[in-house]
């Protein structure tokens, strides 16, 4: 818990309003031909953050990426890097870099040659080079294997000569495109906790594109969810998970329940809504208005239902159904229910079997439950 521990200091730069961002990308649009690969982004990205492109294969992630380091040119639109207009600004001549993948280390350097490649072309003495590398290869855990050639080493270490080369000539801003794709899983998110720990060392910001929601939500100060080369919504891991403010969010991030319905009335944070498949009416804690008669969908997370054979206690949400299918996890098990509609609802339980609950089984006739704070009323 952050509360708990008084070295960690409450990080969110985003919400002062007077800071200037590190990043500022302002009305981007990139199109190949007539088709629009980046649509009209405006974003902000802060000194210090790990910040995360999100989206599927093919939404632009990759394009953005690039006209912040300058390898594509904006067809519309300007970006701004600490202060600076660096639209018609060339790579090389950017306060930014760009980790490529593994592959791009030169095959014939060791790992201290590859390390100190930018160094040596900008033509540093070599004592502060020496001193430089060796730090470097301390922070990526890498000084015993300095004299390496890298067909000697893991993917892993690879990756992590490949990052301390890209902070070499300390940028601004580092970009990292999927740096951790050619990874397998175990090792991938070992190396994704290393990679935070050395950013939060170093202090400069990131930005990395990712399709991998995990990946994102364990990594990022705060997340962009990209789709159909547009920013849909903007948060940190948290308010993307809890406070999806679209139903493409919602189901791209987690699993979500959803059921359409429209408003009977709206106040005092209290939204009441006629769910035709349920037959009957949904509350929902809401802030705001919404008129009478407005079409919403209310988004119920799985961990956030119970299912139990007894009827709900009044203010509470339901539906009912019967058990169409149950995965066992070990920790947590899956409950498919299917309503009376046909609508299969998700409810992840945890197993606390030793405490004598009784025992669901497929076919039970179930409620599912779930408090009205714990369910969100969307209107796109
Ligand atoms: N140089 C290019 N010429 C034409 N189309 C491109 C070019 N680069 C990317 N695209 C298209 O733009 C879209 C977004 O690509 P990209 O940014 O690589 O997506 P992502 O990284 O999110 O997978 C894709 O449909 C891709 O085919
Ligand atoms: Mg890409």
């Amino acid at each position: 818990m952050a509360q708990d521990n008084p070295q960690r200091k409450v990080f969110a730069p985003w919400n002062d309003a007077a800071a200037t961002p590190m990043i500022r990308i302002e009305g981007v649009t990139k199109r190949f031909g007539d088709f629009t690969a980046v649509d009209n982004v405006s974003l902000d990205i802060h000194k210090g953050e790990f910040f995360s492109l999100l989206g599927a294969s093919g939404c632009g992630k990759t394009t953005l990426l690039r006209m912040l380091a300058g390898f594509e040119t904006p067809t519309e639109g300007r970006i701004f890097i600490d202060g600076a207009d660096v639209s018609l600004v060339p790579p090389y001549e950017r306060p930014v870099n760009m980790m490529f993948q593994s592959y791009a280390l030169f095959p014939h350097m060791s790992v201290e040659q590859n390390v100190g490649f930018g160094l040596r072309q900008d033509g540093l003495a070599k004592a502060v080079i020496k001193d430089k590398v060796a730090a470097l290869l301390d922070l990526v855990q890498m000084s015993q294997f300095a004299g390496r050639k890298p067909h000697q080493l893991s993917g892993g270490q690879r990756q992590r000569v490949a990052l301390a080369r890209s902070l070499a000539k300390e940028p601004k801003v580092l970009l990292l495109d999927e740096p951790l794709g050619a990874l397998d899983k175990k090792l991938r998110e070992k190396t994704q906790l290393e990679l935070v720990n050395i950013q939060d060392r170093v202090g400069i910001t990131f930005v990395m594109v990712t399709h991998d929601q995990d990946e994102a939500m364990t990594m990022s100060s705060r997340i962009g969810i990209m789709n159909a080369g547009a920013i849909t919504q903007v948060g940190t891991p948290v308010e993307i998970y809890e406070y999806p403010t679209s139903r493409y969010v919602a189901d791209f991030i987690g699993a979500a329940n959803m059921f359409d319905a429209t408003v009977k009335t709206c106040a005092d944070g209290r939204l009441v809504a006629a769910c035709p498949e349920l037959r009957h009416d949904l509350v929902v804690q809401h802030e705001g208005t919404l008129a009478a008669g407005s079409p919403v969908t209310i988004i119920v997370r799985p961990e956030k239902m119970v299912v139990q054979r007894e009827k709900p206690a009044d203010g509470m949400d339901w539906a009912s159904g019967t058990i169409a299918d149950i995965a066992y996890l070990g920790d947590v098990s899956t409950y498919h229910i299917r309503l009376a509609s046909g609508h299969v609802v998700q409810v992840l339980q945890t197993n606390l079997r030793h405490t004598g609950e009784q025992k669901l089984t497929w076919e039970d006739e179930v409620f599912l439950v779930w408090h009205p704070a714990n369910a969100l009323a969307l209107t796109r």
